[in-house]
């Protein structure tokens, strides 16, 4: 029998010591320590010996065999993921309550249908699993499923079962025999992932996990987990909107850069290969107010209707309020547009929205946004056939943005009149292969001078 001693676990890092402590010497966080028994550290034994087995190669002997990844038959999933799932990987798909991850989690499995599948849920019966994948309406043969907490239950009906892929919803309603305290606590959710990972090592299949998130938007539990895992995945979007976005935060096996676009349905989630066409209203009526960006996530040119709101304020202090933007990033431009445009934004109300409910975090958003609060602060509309690609730097000059190439064929492509870039982008490719007019400008009062004198 293993012997038991408490410790005391941080709850937002993870941080052990023997003794309470008021505040966190790891992460500053005060008053986040619990008293957690542990009875005896197995796993970590387990990898001390596996890593004592190996001796130090030179880099050119290393050797490996092509790794074939199990595609997801989702395309969206598989951009995210590089291509597909690595086999003996770990990855964790976080996101808040609701937002679709076991209904994304569950349609993959049941999209796979050429290899065995087992997914276990701790938060859901079996016939709840059922009732959603009836939902979802993929026939197959191949994925089990299982109500499940106990990690030493789950590896028995892994044996029986011999999945290929192993998916756990979520992994904070596992629980380890060898760990006392309950479970979604520190020391429980570190040691139920150290045994998915330890049996993904081992056996080479792949185990996606589902973690929940806390209110302020970090994954619950401790950061350590982030640190076992090969890949974390977020799910995102505003649950009033149809959209999610698929982001990966860390990915030891592809790109962080690209996203996933996915819209929830009656039937569970579809994916949205072009959501330029889905995120611009179409309108024909002039708005004032409303700007397009040219953004671009990962290798994709996305196109998104910036809309604000610039009002007298009626209180003391003016409100400055950001859906789906930097709200600092939306003080700096108010301020670069104070400065160098004159205007007495410090008195006004400022709202701004990306249509859709969709977070963009490309930098070329900021002409829009300037034009968008120019344009309604004058109440003089912008053509819904213009669109903007450029950074706005503190002096208020217009900067350059990375593939600008792509953002114009793309406006092209998508029939806008015109589009607004910065100077110095200009230089880099040939302006007259594309049917749109290119309008340079250098500095902010430019562009508000070329739309509104
Ligand atoms: P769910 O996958 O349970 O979220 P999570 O696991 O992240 O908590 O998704 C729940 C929401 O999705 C729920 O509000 C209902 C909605 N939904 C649909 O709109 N269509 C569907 O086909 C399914 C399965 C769920
Ligand atoms: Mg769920």
């Amino acid at each position: 029998m293993a012997k038991a001693r408490t410790y005391y676990f941080c709850q937002e890092c993870g941080y052990q010591s023997s003794s309470w402590l008021g505040r966190c010497p790891e992460c500053g966080k005060w008053n986040t320590f619990v008293e957690e028994v542990v009875k005896s550290a197995v796993p970590a034994a387990k990898t001390a010996t596996a890593v004592a087995k190996a001796t130090p190669k030179r880099i050119q002997e290393v050797t490996y065999g092509e790794i074939k990844r199990i595609p997801t038959h989702c395309n969206e999933f598989d951009r995210v993921l590089g291509g597909g799932i690595v086999p003996g990987s770990l990855l964790l798909l976080g996101g808040e309550p609701g937002i679709g991850k076991s209904t994304l989690l569950l349609q993959t499995a049941l999209a796979i249908h050429d290899r065995k599948l087992l997914y276990v849920s701790g938060e859901e019966s079996e016939q709840q699993i059922k009732m959603r994948a009836d939902r979802i309406g993929i026939n197959t043969e191949s994925c089990y499923v299982v109500s499940e907490t106990v990690t030493q239950r789950i590896f028995e009906h892994i044996d029986a079962v011999q999945p290929d892929l192993l998916i756990v919803d979520s992994i904070q309603t596992v629980t380890t025999e060898d760990v006392e305290s309950p479970a979604g606590s520190v020391s429980q959710i570190r040691q139920c992932t150290t045994e998915f990972q330890h049996y993904a090592k081992t056996t080479g299949v792949p185990v996606l996990l589902i973690g929940h998130i806390t209110k302020d938007g970090t994954l619950a539990g401790p950061k350590v987990m982030e640190h076992i895992v090969d890949a974390v995945l977020q799910f995102e979007g505003d649950r009033n909107y149809g959209f999610r976005i698929l982001r990966a935060l860390k990915n030891r096996f592809g790109s962080t850069s690209e996203i996933g676009i996915f819209e929830m349905r009656g039937n569970g989630l579809s994916e949205v290969s072009n959501p330029s066409a889905l995120l611009l209203s179409h309108r024909d009526e002039e708005l004032s107010g409303t700007a397009v960006a040219a953004t671009v996530e990962g290798a994709r040119p996305m196109f998104v209707e910036v809309q604000s709101l610039v009002s007298t304020a009626v209180y003391g202090t003016p409100q400055r309020n950001a859906n789906g933007f930097d709200t600092r990033r939306m003080n700096m431009l108010l301020a670069v547009l104070e400065k160098r445009c004159g205007f007495k934004l410090g008195a006004k109300d400022v709202f701004l929205n990306m249509a859709g409910g969709l977070r963009v975090s490309d930098p070329a958003l900021d002409l829009a946004v300037a034009c968008s609060i120019l344009s309604s602060n004058v109440d003089i509309p912008i053509s819904p056939r213009y669109c903007f690609a450029a950074e706005v730097g503190l002096s208020g000059e217009v900067r350059p943005v990375s593939r600008i190439e792509n953002r114009v064929s793309e406006a092209a492509r998508l029939g806008f009149e015109k589009i607004f870039i910065s100077k110095y982008d200009s230089r880099n490719f040939e302006k007259n292969k594309y049917r749109i007019q290119i309008v340079e400008v250098s500095v902010i009062e430019e562009a508000f001078r070329n739309l509104f004198a």
